[in-house]
This record gives C-alpha cells, sequence and structure tokens, in this order.
C-alpha cells in the first residue's frame, strides 16, 4: 500500500441476509432467502446498454433492474471473480471470469434447451488451469476476444471460439528484441488489455512498466514505450479521439498520449487516488475526469487545461469510486462521500488523505466542459428508501454498485440519450431509510 493512501472501507450494508437463486436458464426469478450467514458481495458492475445493471455473485449472474430489483439471474457453474465486471461482448452476451476461465453468456439462449452459458476459454474437466486470467477486453466492431493469460501472454479469439492469435511481451523481429527492454525474466502482461476503436489498437502494460501498443488484427507491436521512469503501475484508458491516457495512482498523475505513437503530449497533477486500479472517464468533449480522495473532480480538457469541481463541502469529503459517463456521453455521474473525519497533510512532496466514518453519498451529473452540475441527491436519501424494499438488501453494497444505479435510474427517466441535460431521477418516493449501517476504518 502506497504511504499516501489512506486506508478505510465504505460499506453500505442494509442487512445480513443472503438470497440464493434456484433456475437455471430462465427469466423467472424466485427469491429464497435462507436468512443466515453473510450478505453476498457483488462483482464491479457492468451497465448494459438495454440499462440493466448486470453482476455477478458467488455461482450466480444478476439483471438488476434500476430499482435494485432483480430482472433476472442465472446459475454459472464456476464461481465468478468479484473483483472483475463482466464485459459486454455485443448481441446479448457478455463474457466473465470465474475460476480461471472465460464464461460466455448468451442472453438470447436463456429459456431455450440450449445452454445459455458456456466455458469460453480454459480447461475442460480434468484439464489443467491455463494460469491466472488478468482481464478479458472485448470489440464488439470486430467480433474479437481478448484474455491476458499471466505468464502465458496474450490471445485474440473470433467471437466463435476460434483462436487467432497469441502474443507474448517479446518479439524478436529483424535481430532486435522487441519489449522486456531490461530483463525478460519476469516480465509478462500484467493489465487488462484495452481497446481503442478509433485506432483498431490494442493496449497493455508489462511488469517493467512497459506500455504496447498492438494492432488488433495480427500479433504485431505499433509501438512499446516505457514509463517506468513515472511508476510501473499505471491504467490505460483511450480517449477513443486519437489519445490515450494514463493514470499512475501512486503518484496522482496524469499523462495524454498520442495514440499513434505513444508520444507524450501534456501532464498533469491530480489529488492523491483511491485504488491502483483507478480508472477514469473521458467524455465526448474529451475532457478526461478524475475524481480524487481530496474531494475534488479534477477535469483536463483535450489540451491539458484543468478544471476542479466539487458539488459538496470539499473538506469533509472524498472521492473514491470512479465516475461513470452518462449516456449522453458529455456528463459524468460521481459520487462523492461525506465523511465525519478528514485529514489531508502533506509530508516528503506525498499528500496522504486519511478519513473515516462516511456518512452520506452525494451523487452528481456534472458536465466538466461546461462546469454545469445537473443535480444531486443524497445517499441516504430518496433512492436508498427505494433500494432497502429491493432485492439489494441481500447484498453488501458499495458505493460504485451505488453510483451505476443512481446513473442507470436517472438515464431511464431522461427522455432521450442524445440531450445533455437528463431530468433528475425525482422518481422516488417513500421513507427514510433507517436500516442503513455504515462504518469506516482509519489506519
Ligand atoms: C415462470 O415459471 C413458471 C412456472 O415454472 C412458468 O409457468 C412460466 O411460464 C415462467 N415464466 C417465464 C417468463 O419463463
Ligand atoms: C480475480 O482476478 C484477479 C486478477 O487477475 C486475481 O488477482 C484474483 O486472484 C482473482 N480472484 C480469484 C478469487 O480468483
Amino acid at each position: 500500500m502506497p504511504p499516501f493512501l489512506s486506508s478505510f472501507s465504505l460499506l453500505f450494508i442494509f442487512s445480513s441476509v443472503s438470497v440464493s437463486s434456484r433456475l437455471t436458464n430462465s427469466w423467472n426469478y424466485t427469491a429464497k432467502v435462507p436468512l443466515e450467514g453473510t450478505p453476498f458481495r457483488l462483482s464491479t458492475p457492468l451497465i448494459g446498454e438495454d440499462g440493466k445493471i448486470y453482476s455477478c455473485s458467488e455461482k450466480t449472474l444478476f439483471a438488476f433492474e434500476s430499482n435494485g430489483f432483480i430482472a433476472w439471474s442465472l446459475d454459472l457453474d464456476f464461481k465468478c471473480n468479484v473483483s472483475m465486471p463482466p464485459v459486454h461482448g455485443g448481441r446479448g452476451t457478455m463474457y466473465l471470469v470465474a475460476e480461471q476461465r472465460v464464461l460466455k453468456v448468451n442472453f438470447l439462449k436463456m429459456g431455450t434447451s440450449e445452454s445459455a452459458t458456456q466455458v469460453f476459454f480454459g480447461p475442460g474437466p480434468g484439464q489443467h488451469k491455463p494460469g491466472e486470467i488478468i482481464g478479458v477486453a472485448v470489440s464488439t466492431l470486430s467480433s474479437l476476444v481478448f484474455i491476458n493469460v499471466k505468464n502465458r501472454g496474450l490471445f485474440a479469439f473470433a467471437m466463435h471460439g476460434q483462436l487467432l492469435w497469441s502474443v507474448g511481451p517479446v518479439l524478436d523481429q529483424f535481430g532486435y528484441r522487441q519489449g522486456c527492454r531490461r530483463t525478460v525474466t519476469d516480465c509478462y502482461f500484467t493489465s487488462v488489455p484495452v481497446i481503442d476503436q478509433c485506432e483498431a489498437s490494442i493496449y497493455i502494460s508489462n511488469s517493467q512498466g512497459e506500455l504496447y501498443s498492438l494492432s488488433i488484427r495480427s500479433p504485431h507491436f505499433n509501438w512499446i514505450q516505457d514509463f517506468s521512469s513515472f511508476d510501473k503501475v499505471y491504467t490505460v484508458t483511450p480517449g477513443n479521439n486519437g489519445r490515450l491516457y494514463l493514470i499512475i495512482p501512486f503518484k496522482a498523475f496524469v499523462l495524454a498520449l498520442d495514440a499513434s505513437s505513444g508520444n507524450v503530449l501534456w501532464q498533469g497533477s491530480t489529488g492523491p487516488l483511491c485504488a491502483a486500479e483507478y480508472a477514469p472517464v473521458v467524455d465526448s468533449n474529451g475532457w478526461i475526469s478524475v475524481g480524487s480522495l481530496d474531494g475534488f473532480v479534477y477535469s483536463f480538457s483535450p489540451t491539458g487545461t484543468l478544471k476542479k469541481f466539487s458539488n459538496s463541502a470539499t473538506l469533509d469529503s472524498v472521492i473514491q469510486v470512479s465516475p461513470l459517463l452518462a449516456c449522453s456521453g458529455y456528463a459524468i455521474y460521481i459520487s462523492q462521500t461525506k465523511m465525519s473525519g478528514k485529514i489531508i497533510h502533506t509530508n516528503g512532496g506525498f499528500t496522504y488523505v486519511s478519513a473515516m466514518k462516511p456518512r452520506t453519498a452525494v451523487f452528481s451529473l456534472l458536465v466538466p466542459a461546461t462546469g454545469s452540475i445537473y443535480w444531486s441527491e443524497s445517499y441516504p436519501g430518496q433512492f436508498s428508501s427505494l433500494l432497502s424494499q429491493s432485492d439489494l438488501q441481500h447484498f453488501v453494497l458499495d458505493e460504485s454498485l451505488l453510483l451505476a444505479l443512481v446513473s442507470a435510474a436517472s438515464q431511464k427517466l431522461a427522455s432521450s440519450c442524445s440531450q445533455a441535460r437528463p431530468k433528475p431521477p425525482g422518481l422516488y418516493t417513500g421513507k427514510y431509510l433507517t436500516r442503513y449501517i455504515n462504518y469506516g476504518i482509519l489506519k
């Protein structure tokens, strides 16, 4: 853990019952509530194109409506990895990582005689496991699936399952070694592959801090850039606008790269960030936004001009979950958590944030390019009273799931996604949630 990161966790726990569903390949859902044990933990959510929120828990994939009720669930044969969100696969399909396998889920087969799930990548019964799956990416435009397997390399598959190519972090071309410049020992791809739809490229980094751009069609390196002088740990976000962004969380740094060369265009600083896998959002105006533990959203214009935003008293707020892009493409949903105690201090060039006891979360819709904030909603509040009566009461709710629900609920009410001015989610009325428990840990 880097020194400047405070170590606290925020969990919104409603109750301690668990739910299980027992319907395979069916759109039916019957809630069985055993009333014992700990609430189920849900994976990082994916907001589907249908506005549903997809998340898995143990051996079940759930599709939630934005009001927190389960639309349907599907039993899986393997326990899914909750640290990886499901990946949208286009046309009723989704990919999930479960027990060192990649599962393909085909919703259109649900309720038919065919199985809705299949092992897309991974061992059959009695076969050796291929190794730890670090990440999956899908290019729906070109119908390709990319899988990074630790120490094995990057594998490209056609959606029907045929292996097209694979590549490791080192290529010998014309007598030159490309990749793992320092040493090939212990050098492997460490990141979730990300796809740049505009460049038809895929980006992946290795354990030495080198970033690769590959053509999605062949195992060919477009370029390799070494960012280890900044850090070996960073996240990569394509702008799909000729730019590529690196967030270096431990240094609280944003780098904008030229997607065609990997050269640095500009760099900027943010406040301290919550997690090593921090993901920013890039909106349709080309602004990149990052939420910081100091309570501010840092938004950079395409040329690197910084604007800082806050919609609540930043003095006692932190932002610990990544913003989400609204369906209009121009606005972002943010969640600021009000804490009952927060201390920021600097030491040796690092900023440390310590915070404890989250009290409320404030969700807002922000347009970074104009600085307009369209609405805000507190949690607990109207929204939570609705959720408290929904199926979600049986799960551990974290702030990223809440933000996904809030954004899905408000987008449902926006009459058109092309509007840059979605309406507030004024749907929910009801009594204040009283079973709300929260806690923070200050280490
Ligand atoms: C739900 O299950 C019941 C009983 O098994 C069945 O009659 C009904 O058709 C199912 N509904 C759907 C939408 O599958
Ligand atoms: C989930 O995936 C991450 C990333 O590959 C891995 O570090 C972790 O061990 C996995 N968890 C389980 C339970 O397999």
